[in-house]
């Protein structure tokens, strides 16, 4: 199945048509970009690295009942997803105070949350991805009273999931952001990547607040050693997925 219109780039993938209309075929870029790409660069490899663990994650889901857009990768760069229209809300769970809950509330960094945190934000870059409150997102159509209900419901099955797949990777998953589209049946997919792009991911093993880092925040701070980080998170994805 080959590759036939662009039609849409974003920061990270450009999506194609195919000769399928319900399927697409998503490029994983190697484009990083931080602050509504503000800040600008490339991480070497990460597409690759990105659309192998974003396969594991979206199979390992599919295992446990969550349906997702994920079909199979053509390359290792490449996957075909179904066609779904993306909800304009990006979904974020929250195990551990991080990131811009840190810089709205002055919870300080690494405060283990007393339950998980299902919050929504705006898919507007143009506003900069606000915070939304479930009023807001109701008064803007931004999916139905039904569909929040089943957002925040899958939100919460999905880091039950991730945070004990994670924990067998000694890794501690800190919160990730979802996106979720709608079939041409009208059935919720969970949609877009999961990846060290949109979820935080500390080395359990490791105390110091910078070094074990190892998601985006390495290049979002500039903290370094950004490609070795993804690569060692696929490793170790790929060593708890094959002693199953
Ligand atoms: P935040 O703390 O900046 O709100 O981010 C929460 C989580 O969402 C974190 O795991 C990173 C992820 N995220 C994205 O995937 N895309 C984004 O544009 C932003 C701002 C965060
Ligand atoms: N991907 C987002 C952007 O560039 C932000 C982020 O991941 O920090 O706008």
């Amino acid at each position: 199945m080959s590759a036939q219109k662009q039609i849409y780039e974003g920061k990270a993938k450009i999506l194609y048509t195919t000769e399928d209309r319900s399927i697409l075929l998503a490029h994983y870029k190697d484009d990083a970009t931080a602050f509504n790409a503000q800040k600008r660069g490339m991480i070497s490899g990460k597409g690759e690295i990105n659309c192998k663990i974003a396969a594991m994650m979206f199979q390992l889901l599919e295992r446990h009942g969550i349906t997702t857009h994920f079909i199979d990768c053509p390359a290792p760069n490449q996957m075909r997803v179904r066609a779904v229209k993306i909800l304009p809300v990006e979904v974020v769970v929250r195990n551990i105070a991080a990131g811009s809950l840190c810089q709205q509330t002055g919870l300080t960094l690494g405060t283990v949350l007393p339950y998980p945190l299902v919050e929504f934000f705006y898919k507007n870059d143009s506003l900069g991805d606000p915070l939304l409150t479930h009023d807001r997102l109701l008064l803007l159509n931004l999916a139905t009273p039904e569909q929040v209900e089943e957002l925040q419901r899958r939100a919460l099955r999905i880091n039950e999931i991730l945070t004990s797949f994670f924990h067998r990777c000694g890794l501690t998953l800190v919160d990730f952001k979802l996106e979720f589209g709608v079939d041409q049946q009208q059935k919720l997919l969970l949609a877009d990547e999961i990846s060290p792009d949109t979820c935080r991911l500390w080395d359990s093993t490791v105390a110091d607040p910078d070094r074990r880092v190892m998601d985006k925040d390495r290049f979002r701070r500039d903290l370094g050693n950004v490609e070795s980080a993804y690569q060692q998170v696929l490793e170790r994805i790929i060593r708890a997925v094959d002693s199953n």
